[in-house]
């Protein structure tokens, strides 16, 4: 049985339709990548999995109960946690404050806590007194990923979590992967970087227009079927 899955998920902003009929699952330890175009859908389908967008029951599956018309913060307590588009950090918090913000509603002990946080990333101890905004963009990344972790997560939503980082820095944040799924966390990562998705992930969905255009192993799909699913077959 799948841990994660959608059904039919559509979603809406007002009268403009973002998502239509995505189905996705995947399972206990498994990495999934989302691929697509800037405005395929990616973020959107990651609000509606973490409740920021609301939907019906059946829409969302989660460890076998229909978790769709749930609320974010329920949804969270649940297991499910979200590295958001863009980090939000809390600027006028330090690195701890921030870290301990994940805690919040948390109904699962697990493993994660600010040692095993820091141990993952020592820079964050180091820094551990700085406000957010004074970290380099990859140090905030990695204190919305501790966040997130100090949750307890089972599955852990990724949403770009490489924009606008130097090579070196994805390399670095990449290498917590391993760690973070051998605490148990099944990890969806939103990528527009494709060799990344290809190399991070077990199986890969590709969106486009607020559809699933292709899924698959990384080995099994060739770069002509990825080209079309990502931008279309006739361009
Ligand atoms: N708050 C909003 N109000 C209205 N339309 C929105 C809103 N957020 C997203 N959209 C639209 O929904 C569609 C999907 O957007 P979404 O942000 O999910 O795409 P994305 O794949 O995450 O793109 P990106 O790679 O740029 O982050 C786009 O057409 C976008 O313009
Ligand atoms: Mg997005």
């Amino acid at each position: 049985m799948s841990l994660l899955s959608t059904q039919n998920l559509v979603a809406h902003y007002g009268d403009f339709q973002a998502l239509f009929g995505v189905d996705i699952e995947f399972g206990e330890a498994e990495t999934i990548a989302i691929i697509g175009a800037n405005g395929a859908g990616k973020t959107t389908l990651m609000r509606s999995i973490a409740g920021v967008l609301s939907n019906h029951a059946n829409a969302v599956r989660f460890d076998g109960a229909e978790i769709g018309a749930l609320p974010a913060d329920e949804i969270m307590a649940q297991g499910v946690a979200m590295v958001p588009e863009g980090r939000k950090l809390f600027p006028s918090l330090s690195v701890e404050e921030n870290l301990l913000i994940g805690t919040y509603g948390r109904k699962k002990s697990g493993q994660w806590t600010l040692d095993t946080v820091y141990e993952l990333f020592p820079i964050l101890r180091e820094r551990r007194h700085t406000p957010g905004t004074a970290l380099s963009g990859g140090q905030q990344q990695m204190v919305a990923i501790g966040r997130a972790l100090m949750s307890n997560p089972r599955v852990l939503l990724c949403d770009e979590i490489s924009l606008g980082l130097a090579p070196v820095v994805i390399k670095d944040i990449y290498k917590a992967v391993p760690a973070i799924k051998a605490a148990g966390a099944s990890i969806i990562v939103v990528e527009q970087d494709i060799a990344q998705a290809l190399a991070v992930a077990d199986r890969v969905y590709c969106m486009m227009e607020g559809r699933v255009t292709l899924s698959g192993t990384p080995g099994s799909l060739s770069r002509e079927a990825i080209h079309n699913a990502y931008f279309g077959a006739h361009q």
